[in-house]
């Protein structure tokens, strides 16, 4: 078995505190901090850029895990770099065609590539490109806003990126985001998944060390 990650994210803390937030989640021990940034073009809500992840850098050391939930990714790409992000993901449905273009552009940034697939997309449609990223990640919600239901059909993608990097002799992290909790983590990771997004269900939680514990399965 896989070590499991947690990578909480910071949709769901208080953006007036988010300094303060990311230190928090580094005491009560998560592995990675998801940042889920948001162009209001891609999804309609606007959430931070990269004058935020390099406000963020200093109070922690946690690698930064940077979701792009942006069209024409690859063009700030540079900047989230210069800022800190240790990963940029980028979405399959606003690359297009130059979706292997920008994972080698994001690799020769030095930082590490993933590649996210919303609901409606087929993990079959960016597995060809496994050689140019690190990290696939399976949305388990529509891409936009916390607090939603984790869609259980999206749990067969993983298992399927699980067997086809397994077949291909091949690792990579398949994280997965939206709508995971305490009471479904299992299930998740059941389905080959490593890496765990939580926003609402650390953010919420009374005891925080407790709530990324259970996550990561202890
Ligand atoms: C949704 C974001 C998620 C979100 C997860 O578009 O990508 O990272 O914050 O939040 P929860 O865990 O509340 O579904
Ligand atoms: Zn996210």
């Amino acid at each position: 078995m896989r070590e499991i990650k947690v990578a909480p994210s910071i949709l769901s803390a208080d953006f007036a505190a988010l300094g303060e937030a990311v230190e928090r989640l580094e005491t009560a021990g998560a592995d990675l901090v998801h940042c889920d940034v948001m162009d209001g073009t891609f999804v309609p809500l606007i959430t931070f850029g990269s004058h935020m992840v390099e406000a963020l850098r200093p109070h922690t050391r946690l690698p930064l895990d940077v979701h792009l939930m942006t069209i024409n990714p690859w063009e700030k790409a540079e900047e989230f770099a210069r800022a800190g992000a240790d990963i940029l993901t980028v979405h399959a449905e606003a690359c297009g065609d130059r979706l292997g273009e920008a994972l080698r552009h994001i690799r020769s940034l030095g930082v590490k590539s993933g590649v996210a697939v919303s609901p409606h997309t087929l993990v079959e449609s960016v597995l060809p490109y496994a050689e140019d990223f690190d990290m696939l990640l399976v949305m388990s919600v529509v891409p936009g806003r916390g607090g939603q239901k984790l869609i259980e059909d999206t749990l067969k993608k993983a298992e399927k990126a699980r067997d086809f990097f397994a077949k291909h002799g091949i690792v990579r992290d398949i994280e997965m985001d939206g709508g995971i909790t305490e009471e479904n983590v299992s299930a998740v990771t059941a389905a080959g998944v490593n890496v765990i997004v939580a926003g609402s269900a650390v953010f919420r939680s009374s005891d925080m060390k407790r709530t990324i514990a259970r996550l990561r399965g202890e």
